[in-house]
Parts: C-alpha cells; structure tokens; sequence
C-alpha cells in the first residue's frame, strides 16, 4: 500500500531582511553570504507571529482540498516551542475548528523532528488507512546578534497531509538512521538564541549523512543512480551542495559531471535562498521548490537527507506521483516570497529585539502585516490568538522599498475577530 505526501503548503512571514543589508551593516562583502552561504533574503517574523500562527497558516492552505474530518492526529514539530506543557498542535487545532476526535501532540530534535513526524504519520495511516495525519513544522531560527550565525536566520512553516492517498509523493518505508551526543547546536530553556560551534556543526552534519547513508543502503541495496533528485536539510543553501557533493564522492559515483550534480539539487535550493533557515521546516521547503519547478518530476525518485543538530539523522526516499502538479500550491507560494516587504536595518534591529513581556499582565503585541491568524497578545500568561478575517491587502507600493516601524498599519486590526 502507497502512503505519503497528499497535500503540502508552506508559509512565510510578510518581511525579510535582505543579506546585501546586512552585510553592509557588518562591514562584510556581500558576496560571503550570497555565494559563500547561498543566501539571499531570510524571513523575519514579526512581533505578532510565532510559530503557532505560522503552522496554522501554512496548514490552512494545505487542507483546503481535505476533509476535516478525515484528520486523525496532528503532530507539531519545532525548536521554538512556546510553552513546556501544552502542544502548538493543540493551538492549531483549535485556530481550524478540527474535530475533537484528533489526537495532538508536539515533537522535538532539532531540525529533524519534522521528519521524525513524517515518518510517524507514514506508520500511522500504514496501520489505519482510512485515515490521515495533518503534520505542522514550524520554527524561528534566531542566533547572537552580530555572530556568524546572524546571516543563516529564518523563520516559518510547512504543513502536510499524510495519508495512504499521496498525491504528490509516495514515500517508501526503510531509511537509514543515525544519532550521536553532540554539542553542536543546542538552545537551553534560558536563552533566547542558539548557542552554535558553527565549523563542527558542519563536519558533523556530512558525518551524519555518511553513516545514513551506509545505513540506507545496508538497509535497502539501492545505491546512488536509484535516485534522480534529492533534497537536504539546507541551514543555508551552500551546505547542500557541499553535502551533495561530499555523497557522490562517498558513494564513488562515476558518469556524473559536477553541473550533473549541481542540477539534481538546484531546483529545491530557490526557495530556500529567500527565507534562510527554517529548522525542521527547511527539508520540505526544499522539497515543495524542487515539486514546483518547471521539471517534470512524475516517476521520479527523490532522495532526501534530514538533518537535526545534538544530533539525529535520517536518509529516505520516495516516488513523485502521475498528475503532481494538480495538487500543488505553485502560484499561492510564489506571490507569497514575492510580495514581501523588505525591511530596513533598523526596523529589524528592533523586531529581533522584541520580547513578549513576561509579567502576565494584558499586553496587546504591536501589529504588523500577518497572514490568516496573529498572535493578538498575552494576558494571565496565556497567548491570545486571532483570527484576521478579511484578507489583508498587501501593500504593493510598499513591496519594493525599505518601511519604517512607524509605518506599521494599524488599521489592519478592524477585521480580526477573536477565537481564543
Ligand atoms: P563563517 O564564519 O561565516 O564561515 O560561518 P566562513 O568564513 O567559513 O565563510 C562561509 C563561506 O563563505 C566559506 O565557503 C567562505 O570561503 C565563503 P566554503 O569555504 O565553506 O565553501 N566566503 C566567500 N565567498 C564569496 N565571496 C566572499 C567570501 N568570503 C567568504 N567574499 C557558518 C559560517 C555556517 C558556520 C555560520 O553562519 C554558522 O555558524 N551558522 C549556524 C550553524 C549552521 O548553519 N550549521 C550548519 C550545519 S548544522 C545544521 O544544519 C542544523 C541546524 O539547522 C540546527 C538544527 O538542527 O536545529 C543549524
């Protein structure tokens, strides 16, 4: 029985900081981020948005063609959780009126937990095929101010559907696995940012891709020419390339140039390039760029390499389906990245340094451009969402100019009706 992919959708913040801005602001060439890192742009997510608003959004557009009631159990994957008890997924649950029958539940390892979910979700409708899981992977990634780490920020979600009716991607069951004890990226409660030893993370991340790789194919017999694309978890976009070709020469390929090489990664890096890191959202961002590109991909095999620092790995592969394209949200994401307002240096010096107030009185967060929900504020210590109703008219003449935080609009309140 096929299980896998049925719908998949992604969401972003309404504003990015342009890296050419912020290498100006740090005396470096800009080159170093746009081709030493391969990043371009990443997502800065507002005062008013956490992962909660981001996961609901992205899982609204997903499950506009699936039955509600079809949804079994929703599983919530982050490293920027925003309490230790209660579930994002129940949070999203709640913001889409799912039925009360779901199971929710929140699951953590760094960037891998949303592949921890995925295959989860696979052994669930295997077992159970009449239903489906709704998984949500949603992250901010955020490190010191002015450290190396700055330039590979991010922030935003993926949501999928995962059921025995994959419209877009079968996934096949084995996988190569692999985890260490490692110190290479971690976040303790206290703190705000990541703490990072930036080069080991790196060398550890390609050790992991070697050992789920032998794994892999211990566990499968399938070698590299198996696959015909392949995604990575992509920290900033030049790391899946360096791992791409770090694979080949592990795996001793021959016939392949390095443009050969390059091709079967450079789909799934563009969209990736706009929003920086997105943790355990990153891989599927990926995926859904190279599932949109203008290649032709029914029948093909993809290869996917998931990555979470600490540190877990997980290599899988699966099958794109006949007639994928019907089922994607092609046009929805590309006006998503391209209507973004660009911020200036200031206005993302003071949205990185915004703190929700932590005394438990009633605090309206400031309101700035979101998408279909907003975190409205905080009262007795609990987060009070929202639901904007009316579609907030992106500013176009905005779009393409730095704004100012005294530009924030307001107005944009009047239609949102609470649900918390
Ligand atoms: P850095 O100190 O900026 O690194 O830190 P660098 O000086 O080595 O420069 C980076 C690249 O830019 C190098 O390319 C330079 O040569 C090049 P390479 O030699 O490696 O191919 N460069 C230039 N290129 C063009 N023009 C120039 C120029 N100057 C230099 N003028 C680092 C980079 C990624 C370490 C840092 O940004 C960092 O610590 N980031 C956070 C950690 C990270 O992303 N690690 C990745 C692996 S771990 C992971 O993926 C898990 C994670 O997602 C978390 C989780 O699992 O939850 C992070």
């Amino acid at each position: 029985m096929k299980a896998g992919i049925e719908a998949i959708s992604f969401y972003v913040p309404k504003y990015y900081l342009d890296l050419k801005t912020l290498a100006a602001e740090r005396g470096i060439d800009h080159a170093k981020y746009y081709n030493g890192l391969g990043q371009e742009k990443m997502a800065i997510v507002p005062p008013d948005e956490d992962v909660v608003t981001m996961g609901a959004s992205a899982a609204l557009r997903a499950m506009e063609k699936v039955n509600p009631a079809s949804i079994d159990t929703v599983l919530f994957a982050t490293e920027s959780g925003i309490d230790q008890s209660k579930s994002a997924a129940v949070y999203v649950h709640g913001l889409l009126d799912l039925p009360s029958h779901c199971k929710c539940v929140e699951l953590k390892q760094a960037c891998c937990s949303g592949t921890a979910g995925l295959l989860m979700a696979l052994a669930m409708v295997r077992q159970q095929p009449a239903k489906k899981v709704l998984l949500v992977a949603s992250d901010i990634a955020r490190y010191g101010f002015g450290t190396a780490g700055e330039p590979t920020q991010g922030g935003g979600a993926v949501a999928m559907v995962l059921s025995t009716e994959p419209h877009l991607m079968a996934i096949d069951p084995q996988n190569g696995s692999y985890s260490d004890d490692v110190m290479d990226f971690w976040r303790p409660n206290y703190m705000e940012e990541a703490l990072v030893d930036g080069k080991y993370s790196i060398k550890v991340y390609v050790k992991a891709l070697t050992e789920c790789w032998n794994q892999y194919v211990r566990e499968t017999g399938h070698d590299f020419d198996y696959f015909d694309w392949f995604c990575y978890h992509l920290p900033f976009t030049r790391m899946g390339e360096k791992a791409h070709m770090h694979l080949a020469k592990y795996a001793d390929v021959h016939g392949y140039t390095k443009a050969q090489l390059m091709e079967q990664i450079a789909a799934s890096l563009r969209y990736n390039r706009q929003t920086g890191n997105l943790y355990t959202a990153s891989l599927y961002v990926g995926l859904t760029s190279l599932l949109e590109s203008p290649a032709e991909l029914a029948g093909s095999r993809l290869g996917l390499f998931s990555y979470g620092s600490g540190c877990v790995g997980m290599f899988f592969g699966g099958q794109v389906m006949e007639n994928y394209q019907a089922h994607l949200k092609t046009s929805d994401h590309q006006h998503m990245l391209q209507d973004r307002i660009e911020l200036d240096y200031p206005t993302y010096r003071k949205m990185y340094g915004y703190r929700l107030p932590q005394d438990g009185q009633q605090h309206d967060t400031p309101v700035y451009h979101t998408g279909p929900f907003r975190l409205a504020g905080i009262n007795e210590h609990k987060r009070i969402y929202t639901a904007v109703q009316a579609e907030i008219e992106a500013d176009t003449d905005a779009k393409n100019q730095c704004i100012r935080s005294e530009q924030h609009r307001p107005e944009n309140t009047k239609h949102m009706v609470s649900v918390a």
